[in-house]
């Protein structure tokens, strides 16, 4: 499966310290991890984008619509403060909403915190891209990418 990584700069004002990308991109293809097992995935391309709505609506629309990778997992930017958009971003850009993969996600992710309460992520389908929103942190990456991998291969072949 062709994966595309989206960081918000919220996670990571400077590249240099954005270690919720990495740790993503490790957990979706390194073999030696429970989630890299399973989704056994190529990540094609990353970026690091600031948290405007429009700038991750094109992105979002651009690499979904021109390059067509399997899944583009987003890190960051789905809580609360004034600068948090991505949810926002990416309602706006999918055809279809998959409410039942950010539900999973946040009743994984209230057994371990009540702060899950605090994430605002959102998952659907443009194209044939499945379009995933995940908090900004370490843990909340592990955590939620953890509570769904087991569903992303078969919800990849129902969408294609
Ligand atoms: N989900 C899990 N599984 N584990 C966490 O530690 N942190 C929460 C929440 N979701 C957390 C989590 C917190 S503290 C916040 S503020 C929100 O995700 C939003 O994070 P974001 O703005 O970095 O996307």
């Amino acid at each position: 499966m062709i994966f595309f990584v989206l960081v918000s700069d919220t996670c990571s004002e400077d590249s240099s310290k954005d270690i919720s990308g990495p740790e993503l991109i490790r957990l979706v293809t390194d073999k030696n991890t429970p989630t890299g097992k399973i989704l056994q995935g190529h990540v094609m391309l990353s970026g690091i984008v600031e948290d405007d709505e429009y700038i991750i609506m094109e992105v979002l629309k651009s690499w979904s619509d021109d390059l067509k990778p399997n899944v583009i997992l987003t890190t960051g930017g789905t809580g609360f403060s004034k600068r948090d958009v991505t949810p926002e971003a990416t309602k706006q850009i999918i055809e279809k909403e998959a409410p039942g993969l950010s539900l999973a996600m946040l009743n994984a992710s209230l057994k371990v915190t009540p702060m899950a309460m605090l994430s605002r992520a959102v998952c659907g389908i443009r194209g044939d891209t499945l379009i995933i929103n995940l908090p900004g942190s370490l843990k909340a990456v592990r955590e939620c990418l953890d509570s769904i991998a087991n569903v992303i291969p078969h919800a990849v072949d129902l969408i294609l």
